[in-house]
């Protein structure tokens, strides 16, 4: 019954995924100096130029016209004795308030971590440097005076700076944390250069065990530009055993100086009381890092995380790179059954490379159904609504020993009946899982085998699912992307089965479309040396 003819096949590289920014054959970890210029959207990396583990942090570099498809450029800011370039972010100086450029010029101006070696004098310090781009992006300068602030910390990192502009006028903001402290600090700048204390942001309750990666941006609600709020993004090692790296987000005001955390989910109906003091940008195991680009076209707000968990990062079973990025999101706010809540969406530009294939209104009685149809295209999206009916739980089982591979699929060594991705919905606890404890290989990391749970209300009695299933990697959004789930799976490459299920009664599945998507494989360096 498989309408789709040949098997799926991920060449050589196995787990290399399609649609997603990989290095070719180094590490990479956090999204960096995300910025949009002149028709370009940078992606700037965490990267070790010279290996597949986490060492010699320098920035990568790539580059795209439409979020889809990348270039490699060549490695953007490299380490030395002194220093290992750790995360920050990237501005365009319009007017070269720096004056790194030449008068009226706008500069690209990097602000990064100096992590400083043993051959520094500053040994074992953090703090904060600059380096500029004359030429677009593609080569750059450290600034002499680096570092530019400096506060004698050990964990003082990960610079995100904007343009603010308020009633006292226009200048630079820059938030970074102080990372053990578990404390955001703000900072303001004219030139770049010199920079002022502005304000500290703690949570009220501690929340992680250290923070990394902050991001501060205006959004309107519900598109509505007189009722903007700003939302801070804190990266956080959560508490031991709660699941490594994740992502939470704070709503409030900025004035200039001081961000005020007003909760997230605040409620008209209910004098305003906020439902939490913050909300996870995530709940799947694997989007950490996540920031902003800085500058992208009609003020959109598009998210990059790196798909990935300091837990077991470092075992990949990834050969011969380490590492990849979530597919970029818009994030909006927006007014959901009386409380703002982030949502966010893939980026539309994903092409399809054949045409859907979809099953119609179906029964899901007690039981597990396999569908006659298979993901065998990868990558693909997975577009499912489900109506509860009567069942207690329902879901969808994905990356199953598929149809073709009928006994080592499913008795061969090593498999079993149960394995699949689990996308489990509990209809009296209201909750969504991922489980991906018998995905394929699990075995990497004594903390990679995981489920993973949200809270997912019903709409109307259905639930909508959207999934991106990529080699190596399945993202699931939730409800119009009210709840994502980001998280890695090593699946057997035959394990392209799809199956429903339902417990304690019939649930329906409304309508599932499978769209096989073509790959933007990126074009490496050494192959656009030439076309570029
Ligand atoms: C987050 C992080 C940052 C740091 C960088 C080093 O993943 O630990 O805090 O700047 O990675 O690579």
């Amino acid at each position: 019954m498989t309408s789709s003819p040949s098997p799926v096949s991920f060449g050589e590289e196995a787990y290399r995924p399609q649609i997603h920014y990989t290095a070719a054959e180094t590490w990479i970890n956090d999204p960096n100096g995300l910025v949009y210029a002149d028709g370009l959207y940078h992606l700037f990396f965490q990267n070790n130029p010279y290996g597949t583990n986490h060492a010699n942090m320098s920035w990568g570099h790539a580059v795209s016209t439409d979020l889809v498809h990348w270039n490699d450029r060549p490695v953007a800011i490299l380490c030395d004795d002194e220093e290992q370039i750790f995360s920050g972010s990237i501005v365009v100086d319009e007017g070269n308030t720096s004056g790194f450029g030449a008068p009226g010029s706008s500069p690209l101006v990097a602000i990064y971590t100096s992590a400083y070696a043993e051959d520094s004098a500053h040994h074992g310090i953090q703090a904060q440097s600059l380096a500029f781009s004359l030429d677009g992006g593609e080569t750059w300068t450290k600034h002499e005076g680096n570092p530019v602030l400096d506060r004698g910390s050990r964990d003082f990192r990960d610079p995100k700076v904007f343009r603010y502009s308020g009633p006292d006028g226009s200048y630079w903001v820059m938030v970074a944390v102080e990372a053990v402290e578990r404390k955001a600090v703000l900072y303001r700048s004219d030139d770049l250069r010199n920079w002022t204390h502005l304000s500290d942001f703690e949570a009220t309750t501690k929340v992680g065990l250290i923070w990394e990666c902050p991001d501060l941006f205006p959004l309107a609600v519900d598109g509505d530009p007189e009722n903007v709020k700003w939302v801070l993004i804190i990266n956080l090692h959560r508490e031991d055993g709660e699941g490594g790296s994740a992502g939470v987000y704070f709503l409030g005001d900025f004035d200039g100086t001081t961000f005020a955390s007003v909760g997230v989910g605040a409620s008209a109906d209910d004098g305003g009381a906020p439902a939490a003091e913050y909300g996870w940008l995530d709940f799947g195991r694997d989007y950490y890092a996540t920031v902003s680009f800085n500058s992208a076209p009609d003020d959109r707000r598009i998210l990059v995380g790196w798909m990935n968990n300091w837990d077991y990062a470092r075992s990949l079973p990834t050969s011969p790179w380490r590492g990849s990025m979530a597919l970029p999101r818009e994030a909006t706010l927006r007014t959901r059954a009386g409380r703002v809540v982030l949502e966010q969406r893939v980026v539309p530009g994903l092409e399809a490379s054949g045409l859907p294939r979809s099953l119609g209104l179906l029964d899901v009685p007690e039981g597990v159904r396999a569908l006659p149809l298979e993901c065998r295209e990868i990558p693909c999206l997975i577009e499912a609504t489900f109506d509860a009916g009567s069942a207690s739980e329902f879901g969808l089982v994905l990356l199953q020993p598929g149809e073709g591979q009928p006994g080592e699929g499913r008795s061969g060594e090593g498999r079993s009946a149960e394995e699949g991705a689990r996308l489990c919905y509990d209809v009296e606890r209201g909750e969504l899982a991922l489980d991906r404890r018998f995905s394929g290989n699990t075995e990497l990391h004594p903390l990679f085998s995981s489920i993973e749970r949200a809270p997912v209300a019903l709409i109307g009695d259905r639930l909508r699912l959207e999934i991106y299933l990529d080699a190596g990697s399945i993202e699931v959004f939730a409800q119009g992307g009210q709840v994502t789930f980001a998280e890695q799976v090593f699946p057997d490459p035959s394990s392209t089965g799809v199956s429903v299920y339902a417990v304690g009664g019939t649930a329906q599945l409304v309508a599932l479309t499978v769209t096989p998507l073509k790959p933007a494989p990126v074009v490496r360096e050494r192959e656009s040396a030439h076309a570029v």
